[in-house]
């Protein structure tokens, strides 16, 4: 993989400017210059100010949660790229499963949201995974392939290098219940050969594995050979389990 690993933080709706603060202080303070540079913090909108602050001359990045594909306009509630940028965004995720089950995005919404963050710089953490019922009925890889090819399709070899995918099953998000090692890998190496076929360096595309990870199962997710890193939810809200999990990149 180029250019190491990423261990990112999605704070969801957690964490208000002055606890983002707090707890992005605390991140900081623990990690050495080498692992601050594979961290990536994911704060809600309004407290990305705060964390882009408080991570100043750390190494750690700032990424947002979503994004709307327009510069500018009439749409209220949301938030465009160049206004990230100016934030000190670096990253944006883009299509969460729950963005896609409680908030209607689309395939579609995600790919023009996708190619506005590329269009501005920002490298969109693009999301994808199958439900507890897509594994069952032995959908997953025709449901990811799906959902990554519908991301990427038409993006010059130049754009794909800039993206980050992030592999995470619904049924492992938030439940407890993260993917084995073995399972998240298989669908991994699907991925990477999806991009692969594609793009010439789409081997070297970062894919993070997400889902229940926490500090005493990243280890073994991180062994597996084509999981480049870690997108955190629950365990990245305390900064001691986001800390050993980044610590868990041998
Ligand atoms: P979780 O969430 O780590 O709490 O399962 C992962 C995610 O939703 O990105």
């Amino acid at each position: 993989m180029a250019g190491g690993p990423l261990i990112v933080g999605n704070w969801k709706m957690f964490c208000a400017p002055s606890q983002a603060r707090e707890l992005a202080v605390g991140v900081c303070a623990a990690l050495d210059e080498r692992l601050a540079r594979t961290v990536v913090l994911c704060p809600p909108h309004v407290s990305l100010t705060a964390v882009s602050e408080a991570i100043k001359g750390t190494g750690v990045r700032l990424g947002a949660q979503n994004l709307h594909w327009e510069d500018e306009g009439a749409y209220t509630g949301e938030i465009s790229a160049p206004m990230l940028c100016d934030a000190g965004c670096d990253f944006v995720i883009v299509g969460h499963s729950e963005r896609r089950q409680l908030f209607g995005e689309t395939n579609d919404t995600v790919s023009k949201k996708a190619r506005a963050a590329l269009a501005h710089g920002l490298r969109p953490i693009i999301c994808v995974g199958e439900t507890e019922a897509e594994r069952d009925e032995g959908h997953t890889e025709r449901v990811v392939v799906g959902q990554l090819l519908s991301a990427v399709q038409g993006l010059t070899p130049d754009q794909v290098a800039q993206l980050v995918v992030a592999y995470e099953p619904v049924w492992a998000i938030g439940t407890g219940r993260a993917a084995t090692p073995a399972q998240a890998q298989e669908v991994h190496a699907r991925l990477k050969g999806a991009l692969a076929d594609l793009y010439e360096r789409g081997r070297d595309v970062p894919v993070l594995y997400g889902g229940s990870v926490k500090p005493d199962n990243a280890r073994a997710v991180f062994e597996q050979p084509d999981i480049d890193g870690a997108l955190v939810g629950g365990a990245s809200l305390d900064a001691a389990s986001f800390i050993r999990i980044a610590a868990s990149w041998a």
